[in-house]
């Protein structure tokens, strides 16, 4: 045991979650803005999620090709509570080992998800002991009573068992890994909420229902005390239910802090910002951290650092809008899952243009599983090279974005429907984003991209200097307001590309490279673009 387990156990005995986190990483925010600190610096999760039952060791093999072959910077995977602790206090690391040893020699970091009392829901990834431990480990009722496939959260016994799992696994990172910090996140359970109920009507439940809402709920919301019915009206059941997973969540993360602080999210399973129908529990799990609860959650879960979204909703528009719900002074934005369509790849620029901290597809190994129609209809070479490509052009330089970002730097354009031109301002400059365009020639009218692919990343590094990157797009300036006769003029355009952290000039862009814009398209480069006027 070395010195930081050591105050961490007094801190757990005291009732603080430690800050020992010294080059540890962490989420830090800053007007607003947050970041996620990875050995010091600012860092970005180009991330890929591997498939439910991928995280095996004779597995692993079809796994890693697939990791290389987007180009992530992060992996991310489960961990089984039912293989961690096959009998009850009979730990095995094994998994957990083969993780972090191998994601070391292929230069990836780790996200690793607990997989505890719950999964999509339900509890199918505890441990046989504890799915036989009725008597303990009591079970969600629905309203008639009905016992579900889904453990109670009102069952003390089942949140120390999830708890002790989780602190034993954090303790056993903090020995294997806690200098080399190969993990930088953990998610802890995953897709909380009942699916089939809108709350739990179990005996302890319905007595805890019975009673006003908790005091400290009230204050941190803001509102008058009375019963759930009174303070949520019709969305009682949901906050109630809300409340009572935020506090068992937050319960198993407080004790994994305790042990090994690294930063932990809940990942959503999510409510259809564009379905104003939506009920909880039958459209989207009820007490997961939906939108509607995201404020229950923030006020009963403060071990938790931060609310993340698994974005499958069927509409590039409700995307962007749950991009937006979850992007909070208070909650930086995360994407730990969403849908490996490729003509998702674009969201990535979306994320970096509202200073998230990281993306990351589903389901990226070579198992020859798909979740389609949530995911792509094949996981290949080809399906997964739009991503390929923006995490190529991107991941050199992804401390710098991240760097940029958390100052406020950067602005991003994605490609829309019918709109294939968007402008916005940087400073004095205003810059226009067009789409469908060749490389040569004038562009009033761009057509757009048939694949609506285009995206494009302006960073301001300076009053009058930019770095820009893209995918099929032109990017071009012009003075937002010009005194009269005044005109903008490129002073320098080099090409080149960042490597660890210093720019490498390869060429100056001049003549047809520059008069009809800077053009980007499936080349990854980087331009830095001095701009003056004459
Ligand atoms: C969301 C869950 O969090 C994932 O583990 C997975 O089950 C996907 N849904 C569907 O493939």
């Amino acid at each position: 045991m070395n010195l930081r387990t050591l105050l961490a156990l007094a801190a757990v005995f005291s009732g603080t979650v430690p800050s020992l986190s010294g080059d540890l990483p962490r989420i830090v925010h800053e007007n607003g803005r947050h970041a996620l600190i990875v050995d010091g610096r600012p860092f970005f999760i180009l991330g890929a999620q591997i498939n439910n039952s991928s995280a095996w060791p004779d597995i692993m093999p079809k796994v890693w090709p697939a990791i290389a072959e987007i180009r992530a910077n992060t992996m991310e995977a489960p961990i089984y509570w039912e293989q961690l602790e096959p009998q009850q206090g009979m730990f095995d690391f094994s998994l957990v080992d083969t993780l972090v040893f191998q994601a070391r020699r292929h230069n990836v970091r780790l996200v690793l998800l607990w997989f505890g009392a719950w999964k999509n829901g339900s509890m199918r990834y505890v441990p046989e002991w504890v799915k036989k431990d009725t008597a303990q480990c009591g079970r969600v009722e629905d309203a008639s009573h009905q016992r579900m496939d889904i453990l109670s959260v009102y069952c003390p016994a089942t949140l120390a068992l999830d708890q002790k799992a989780f602190a034993a696994l954090m303790g056993h990172l903090e020995e294997v890994d806690g200098t080399l910090c190969t993990v930088i996140m953990v998610q802890v359970e995953n897709e909380t909420g009942t699916w089939g109920t809108p709350r739990d009507y179990s005996p302890e439940a319905e007595r805890q229902f019975a009673e006003p809402v908790p005091r400290e709920l009230i204050s941190a919301l803001g509102k008058r005390e009375g019963s759930w019915k009174e303070v949520f009206g019709n969305q009682a059941e949901e906050a109630f239910a809300a409340y009572g997973m935020a506090r068992y969540v937050n319960a198993v993360a407080f004790t994994g802090k305790a042990v090994y602080p690294l930063p932990m999210y809940v990942n959503a399973a999510l409510r259809n910002p564009e379905d104003s129908g939506a009920r909880a529990g039958a459209n989207y799990p009820s007490g997961g951290p939906a939108y509607s609860v995201i404020d229950v959650w923030k006020a009963a879960a403060p071990a938790i650092d931060l609310l993340a979204p698994d974005i499958y909703l069927p509409s590039r528009t409700a995307y962007a809008a749950t991009l937006a719900l979850y992007n909070r002074a208070d909650n930086a934005l995360f994407v730990p899952e969403m849908s490996n369509d490729p003509s998702n790849a674009r969201f990535l620029f979306s994320v970096i243009g509202r200073g998230g901290i990281g993306f990351s597809p589903f389901g990226i190994d070579y198992t020859g599983y798909v979740n389609a129609p949530l995911g792509w209809n094949e996981v290949s070479p080809v399906a997964l090279k739009p991503f390929a490509e923006e995490y190529a052009l991107l991941g050199p330089m992804i401390r710098e974005i991240a760097e940029w970002s958390f100052k406020g730097m950067v602005t991003t354009a994605i490609e829309e429907q019918h709109v294939p031109l968007q402008r916005f301002d940087c400073g004095r400059w205003h810059v226009t984003v067009s789409y469908g365009l060749p490389e040569f020639g004038f562009g009033d009218n761009p057509p757009g991209n048939p694949s609506l692919d285009g995206c494009a990343l302006v960073a301001q590094l300076g009053p009058d200097e930019f770095l820009v990157a893209g995918i099929d797009a032109r990017v071009q300036f012009a003075l937002s307001s010009s005194a009269k006769g005044e005109h903008m003029e490129y002073r320098r355009v080099e090409e080149g590309v960042y490597e660890a952290g210093t720019w490498r000039f390869r060429r100056l862009w001049n003549g047809d490279q520059t008069d009809w814009g800077l053009n980007f398209k499936h080349v990854p480069f980087v331009l830095k673009v001095k701009l003056g006027t004459y």
